[in-house]
């Protein structure tokens, strides 16, 4: 195949898909001085983001797209990517109704892709980016190859390139990637692997494998961190039983030991967001489909899906009657400086809340607009964190916002019951006068 990839500020980079993989990587890519097409199907969302108004709040993201966005052309048009020599595809892949995952936006892609490489005579190489379980990139290449009627490998190449950015780290993690692993296709695969090295400047790690070992990896290493993710809050649930235990004096101990690591050790709520929830169901729904029992993986769900029961559980036990009590909600986003709501322990605490008909008041730095779309006016919605407070029967801090780390006292001196239940341990070493209680100390207000 004779795949010309040219001068890094001539190649043209083609991404499919303006959700937070697309658009992080279309700004870092024009940032370094590529030129893109980024493409969408959603002509609303192309417009906006046409306009400057991005979808969604990520930091640096604003800031890299103002410097560098006359370097991308945003378009809803699949035709504009015959101009480019490497096409990503970076489509969302939900969960469908039946716990498996829903691949209709990559086939739609693929078609798409074929329906190009029918017409014309452009050899791009394409990379799913895109999160799938394995023998769907094998899958996506027949749909590509029996529109277009080319052969992979001859007319176009093919790779699959699993992302691993982490929401509110996203042009970090783009700019700074771990590790980068190419699956399938030999030939498509060294150039792929070329086209990273000479945008990366420092080394990278590189796997390069086969496609369905590169679709598991991805699954595996999400998977994993929901792991130990669980693993650390049962651990801290024990905790809460033991006088003077301390979940984090254990995580940052078992983090020493080379083996086990000190990332990810961070007891909590549990784990949210669209990708560790969806991914690990995924993982499920296919070990079941292969006859294999996914006992650990399930595991991990049901400890993960309890926590938010147990933080619950507390305040029903502390306040005794929650009807028409005031209970404050400190963060909404399923993690600090994010506006993503999705799979968010908070919105699941407050629909509790709700259906106890408490008086439900939030707060967030970010996240308030999502909120209101979910909750309407059943709920709250401060943007000050002293009306929060005010009169407040109990506070519940959610997310680890760095504007949370900074409330003492003196912040709730207005509380109506000053029963403080702290999720993160955010304010643990601050002496907090009053009920504190926090996951992984004394949660079920057994020491202290
Ligand atoms: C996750 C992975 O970390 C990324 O590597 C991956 O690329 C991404 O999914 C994806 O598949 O797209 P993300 O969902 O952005 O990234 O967020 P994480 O940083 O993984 O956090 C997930 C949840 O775990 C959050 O609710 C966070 O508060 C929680 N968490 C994380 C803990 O409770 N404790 C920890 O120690 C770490």
């Amino acid at each position: 195949m004779n795949h010309i990839i040219t001068k890094m500020s001539k190649t043209r980079i083609g991404i499919i898909g303006a959700g937070f993989v697309g658009l992080s990587f279309a700004v870092v890519l024009a940032q370094k001085g590529f030129q893109v097409i980024l493409i969408d199907k959603d002509r609303k969302k192309i417009g906006k983001i046409d306009e400057k108004n991005l979808p969604f709040f990520e930091p640096k993201l604003s800031t890299y797209f103002l410097k560098s966005s006359k370097r991308i052309e945003f378009s809803y048009n699949f035709e504009l990517l015959k101009k480019c020599e490497i096409i990503f595809i970076t489509v969302g892949t939900p969960i469908g109704t039946n716990g498996m995952i829903d691949l209709s936006n990559v086939k739609q892609v693929g078609k798409e892709l074929g329906k190009i490489l029918l017409k014309s005579d452009f050899k791009p190489i394409l990379v799913l980016k895109s999160t799938v379980i394995p023998g769907t990139s094998r899958k996506i290449l027949k749909i590509i190859e029996d529109v277009s009627k080319k052969k992979v490998g001859k007319k176009f190449g093919f790779v699959t390139n699993p992302e691993f950015l982490r929401e509110g780290k996203a042009i970090d993690d783009t700019e700074n990637p771990h590790v980068i692993v190419i699956g399938g296709q030999n030939d498509a695969k060294e150039k792929i692997m070329q086209f990273y090295k000479n945008m990366y400047k420092k080394k990278i790690p590189v796997i390069l494998t086969n496609y369905e070992t590169a679709e598991l990896i991805k699954y595996a290493n999400n998977s994993f961190l929901a792991t130990k993710i669980s693993f650390i809050n049962q651990i801290a649930n024990i905790c809460d039983n033991i006088p003077g235990a301390n979940v984090d004096d254990v995580a940052n101990a078992i983090g020493i030991d080379p083996r086990i690591g000190g990332l990810f050790l961070k007891a909590g709520p549990g784990y949210g967001g669209s990708c560790l929830p969806k991914d690990l169901q995924a993982l499920i729904s296919y070990s079941e489909k292969l006859g294999e029992l996914p006992s650990l993986l399930k595991a991990v769900q049901k400890t993960n899906d309890h926590q938010v029961s147990k933080i619950f559980n507390v305040v029903k036990k502390q306040l005794k009657n929650l009807n028409q009590k005031k209970i404050s909600i400190l963060g909404l986003s399923f993690k600090e400086d994010s506006d993503d709501i999705r799979e968010s322990v908070s919105i699941k605490l407050i629909t509790k809340l709700i259906q106890q008909k408490s008086n439900v008041v939030v707060h967030d730095p970010m996240a308030i607009g999502n909120t209101k779309k979910i909750f309407k006016n059943k709920i709250q919605y401060s943007d000050s964190i002293p009306e929060i407070i005010n009169e407040s029967d109990c506070l519940i801090i959610m997310t680890p916002w760095e504007e949370y780390k900074r409330l003492n006292n003196s912040d709730f001196q207005k509380m109506k019951n000053k029963l403080i239940i702290d999720t993160r341990r955010l304010l643990k070493n601050k002496k907090i006068q009053g009920k504190y209680l926090s996951i992984g100390i004394n949660l079920n207000e057994n020491n202290h």
